[in-house]
């Protein structure tokens, strides 16, 4: 694991934004695995502000995300997919048929989430993953569990989720129990992982990230396993390790 400590949150979000174009001005067919959340928004400005600049072309690039709320309509306004395209992919020219969320309002769950590796396995798989991390350790919303999930599939959130996301809805019982993940398997098989985290809340999870034992209690614990792991943390963040 490269661990890379800068001195505020801008920077963290320059510094993952500087390697996504760097990934697709190698390979401008792309396929980048990204996060929501908090943590990515200054590198999502960032990227729109190198492709206003024409610094970075998105034409080629193919996106999945790594989960999506189950039964919220994409057009919620805090839906995953909302957040995407207000975030992101509104500013810059990504083809939408290039663009994967996993749909919450799926009639079978299960055929959604086999539908979704099959799209990821079609796909050629991710070359660049962008994470972030929960307080709780979680990647994507794989949760701490007694096993550890590889395929996409149906998760309940934990309570700590559930109690962090409700920053963003009216009130705490708006906040989903269930969504749809990406598993590891998807996760580990990208040929490169950015993880973010800024902020003291994250200090703990990302001690156990980089120096606990590997476990299902700490799912971001297994990128111990990846050979080409960067972690980006702001001095808060990185206060534990
Ligand atoms: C969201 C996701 C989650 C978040 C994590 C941190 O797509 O995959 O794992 O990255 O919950 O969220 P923030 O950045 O809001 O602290």
């Amino acid at each position: 694991m490269r661990i890379l400590i800068e001195k505020d949150y801008a920077a963290i979000s320059r510094k993952a934004a500087l390697m996504v174009a760097g990934q697709i001005l190698l390979k401008p067919n792309s396929v980048l695995g990204l996060p929501t959340g908090g943590t990515p928004l200054g590198m999502y400005q960032e990227l729109i502000r190198m492709y206003d600049r024409g610094e970075v072309d998105f034409s080629e690039v193919v996106t999945f995300n790594l989960d999506e709320y189950y039964q919220l309509p994409p057009e919620h306004e805090q839906s995953y997919y909302y957040f995407m395209r207000h975030n992101l992919f509104n500013h810059i020219n990504v083809k939408p048929e290039n663009i994967h969320l996993p749909k919450g309002t799926c009639a079978d769950v299960e055929k959604e989430c086999a539908d979704y590796e099959e799209s990821l396995r079609k796909a050629g798989g991710i070359d660049l993953q962008v994470l972030g991390i929960g307080v709780n350790g979680h990647i994507g919303f794989i949760e701490p569990d007694q096993r550890l999930s590889v395929q996409t599939k149906l998760v309940s959130l934990t309570k700590e989720t559930i109690a962090a996301n409700s920053r963003f809805f009216a009130a705490p019982e708006d906040v989903p129990r269930y969504a749809i993940s990406m598993g590891l398997g998807a996760i580990l098989n990208a040929k490169r992982i950015i993880l973010l985290a800024s902020g003291k809340s994250k200090a703990s999870a990302i001690k156990e990230t980089v120096n606990g034992y590997v476990s299902a209690q700490t799912p971001s614990s297994i990128l111990q396993t990846h050979a080409d792991v960067t972690i980006i943390l702001d001095q808060e963040a990185a206060s534990l390790i």
